[in-house]
């Protein structure tokens, strides 16, 4: 399994999952456009691992706007010459029921989610069919599966991807190979965000979490790393159109 001199594109690489990315496939050796909203991290990240000699570029792209995403696709292949791989995993997390939403949060959370990997596929297809090949894997989430309390909207944004992931398999085949990555718990910012409802100390609550999960632990952001690393990879060259879980074991686990 090797990335080394592979041409990657990483969305939402400043943060969390995202980040932990960006830092295992720089280790491996690959080619690396990452990308966020998050401007200053970015060029601190793209700072911090071109001087442990990786081969970083950070792009400003805001996924919920179209020229941003075809912008980021032609900078990957102006700097690279093709794109072999990208790892889709900017998201917004909103929490709240039905009744709570309006159509700024609908937009922002499907904008991001849903509408960001549609225009993403959009402009890698033309690529990918080029080349005759190229992997995208997108991340969802566990609760593309599950009804967490007041995340109608995010559930149904990752459930979602993963018939995007189905469609993208069948209409693209034999030179996009779809995947999804299922995510349960990660510790990452957005983790800690949805921890803040809680009144009692994180620490505590992770803890509690942490006891519950079959591998009595939190995931970690390089535990999805080395997961997309693995399935970006030739090695996973026949999983294609299916959403992989990494959740320590939590969807094992009976409802009560
Ligand atoms: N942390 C978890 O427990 C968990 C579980 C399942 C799935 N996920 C998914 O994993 C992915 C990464 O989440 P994380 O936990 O690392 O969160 P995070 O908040 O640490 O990172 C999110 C990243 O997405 C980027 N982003 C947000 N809006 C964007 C936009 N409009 N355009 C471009 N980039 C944007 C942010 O800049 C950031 O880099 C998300 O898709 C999230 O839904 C997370």
């Amino acid at each position: 399994m090797s990335l080394k001199g592979k041409s990657i594109i990483i969305t939402g690489g400043t943060s969390g999952i995202g980040e932990g990315c960006t830092r295992h496939f720089a280790e491996l050796g690959a080619k690396v456009v990452t990308s966020s909203i998050q401007q200053e991290q970015g060029v601190a990240l793209q700072d911090d691992l071109r001087a442990a000699g990786g081969d970083v570029t950070f792009v400003y792209c805001d996924m919920t706007d179209e020229e941003q995403i075809a912008g980021l696709v032609q900078r990957a292949v102006e700097l690279h010459g093709r794109i072999d791989g990208v790892c889709s995993n900017a998201g917004a997390w909103i929490e709240g029921t039905v009744e709570e939403f309006d159509d700024r949060t609908w937009d922002l959370v499907m904008g991001v989610n849903v509408r960001g990997n549609f225009l993403l596929a959009k402009h890698l297809v033309p690529v990918f069919r080029e080349q005759g090949e190229g992997v995208l894997a997108i991340t969802t989430s566990t609760a593309a599966y599950v009804g967490f309390p007041a995340h109608a909207l995010y559930c149904a944004s990752k459930a979602a991807l993963v018939a995007l992931i189905r469609c993208l398999t069948k209409d693209h085949a034999g030179y996009m190979r779809t995947v999804g990555i299922c995510p349960g718990t990660i510790d990452t910012p957005m983790l800690a965000a949805s921890a803040e409802g809680f009144d009692q100390p994180i620490d505590e609550l992770y803890a509690e979490v942490a006891a519950k999960i079959p591998v009595k632990r939190l995931g970690q952001p390089e535990d999805v790393a080395k997961a997309a690393a693995f399935l970006l990879s030739d090695d996973a060259g026949f999983i294609a159109g299916s959403s992989i879980f990494l959740e320590g074991g939590t969807l094992a686990l009976p409802p009560w």
